[in-house]
């Protein structure tokens, strides 16, 4: 288990250095989605409501190494005071003049918000002049990043080599909700999986293959499994480089049902149209797909199938949208399979992979129903197939 805020001693007066993931989405200078920034809560309070001083880094982007003013941090810092409802100060610097001066001035139980860390290319790079400088700003570090773990960047493993580090409790709660997954959960187990690529896919459906009793396939990725199987998929979006691979996954399945393991549910029909636009002209195709449609969501006889297996099920995974969810009329699969988990939440908990799921999850208001909804991407991904993520290595046993 990993040390945590109460393993660091009293934080009375001292700086704390809390590496969150404010890596929101933005429009017009506006934070779309506060998810994460909410999450991190706890972790500040905690900190400050001890009389420590909270010095918040984080990346915004990917601004390649150089200011970029469209990704400041400043919107997300004003974001975080509305919600912790105190004062935050934000600063337009990260290990400058300005910086220096910042850390020195705050007083205890106060909030501070650093500039963009990507700014500095250094971060990435996890160079070691970058990761001291940051290091000189704090007494202590807490890493509550997890939507940043896989990344091996300065703040993330740099910092906790070089100060006394615990994890704060978006780490412990993403630990402690993603790791039965990958052990023995309470059965039948379910994994949902959708998106629209299944390069991106592989390495979960390998890792969850004989650990899941099924998986039920929608989005984009199911038409190149499909075209794998030999079906019609129309003019849907296949990854042709991946046939290949979805043969092996497929034969690979048939090995593992036949030993009455994972069995696999591709959609058996689908609501397509000649393309993302054309909202009017969808049909229901059972079976194959007309020529002249590309598949944008399951249908509702899959639907009913993906049903029938989910009532049985004590624990499902859910990663990926199972259709062209920002796109209505194509959300329907998504909304319909979201929905029923929600109503189910005292029978099954669903545990919901971050992204553009989560996403979907929130914009259907269905978020406080999930069991847990993750705070990573990628980071939660590379999680489930079983990779071990350098920011979780970085950080110290108790
Ligand atoms: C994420 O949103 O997945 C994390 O914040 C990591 O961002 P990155 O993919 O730009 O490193």
């Amino acid at each position: 288990m990993k040390k945590s805020i109460a393993d660091l001693g009293p934080l009375q007066g001292k700086r704390v250095i809390i590496r969150v993931d404010f890596n929101v989405p933005l429009k017009n200078g506006e934070v779309q989605d506060d998810y994460r920034i909410r999450s991190s809560i706890p972790t500040i309070r905690k900190v400050i409501d001890q009389g420590g001083r909270a010095i918040l880094i984080s990346h915004l982007g990917r601004p390649k190494g150089e200011r970029d003013a469209s990704l400041s941090l400043a919107p997300v810092a004003a974001r975080l005071e509305d919600l912790l409802q105190r004062p935050v100060t934000f600063v337009a610097d990260t290990i400058g003049d300005e910086a220096q001066k910042a850390v020195t001035s705050i007083i205890d139980g106060e909030v501070l918000v650093l500039e963009n860390l990507r700014f500095d290319a250094r971060e990435k790079s996890n160079d070691p002049e970058f990761a001291d400088a940051l290091a000189a700003l704090g007494d202590v570090f807490v890493s509550d990043a997890f939507g940043t773990c896989h990344r091996a960047h300065a703040s993330v493993c740099g910092l906790p080599a070089r100060l006394p580090s615990a994890a704060g409790d978006v780490i412990l709660k993403e630990i402690e909700e993603l790791s039965p997954l990958l052990k023995d959960p309470p059965r039948p187990y379910v994994m949902v999986l959708g998106g629209a690529k299944l390069s991106t896919k592989i390495p979960l459906l390998k890792n969850m293959l004989g650990k899941v009793d099924a998986i039920l396939v929608g989005g984009g990725m199911a038409y190149t499994l499909l075209k794998a199987q030999g079906r019609k998929v129309g003019t849907s979006r296949v990854d042709d480089t991946m046939i290949e691979t979805a043969q092996e996954i497929l034969e690979e399945l048939r090995n593992k049902s036949r030993e009455g393991g994972t069995t696999m549910i591709l959609p058996v029909d689908n609501v397509c149209a000649k393309g993302i636009d054309d909202v009017s002209g969808f049909v229901v195709s059972p079976g194959d797909l007309p020529d002249d449609r590309m598949g944008l969501d399951v249908g509702p006889e899959t639907l009913a199938k993906f049903v029938a297996v989910l009532r049985k099920a004590k624990t499902v995974f859910w990663n990926g949208p199972l259709g062209v969810f920002e796109n209505p009329p194509f959300h329907l699969g998504t909304e319909y399979i979201a929905t029923y988990l929600a109503h189910r939440n005292e029978i099954t908990r669903t545990i919901v992979g971050g992204g553009d799921s989560a996403a979907a999850a929130r914009q259907l208001g269905i978020a406080d129903r999930m069991a847990h909804i993750s705070t990573g991407g990628g980071a939660s991904m590379e999680f489930l197939e079983g990779q071990s993520l350098p920011g979780l290595d970085a950080l110290p046993e108790k």
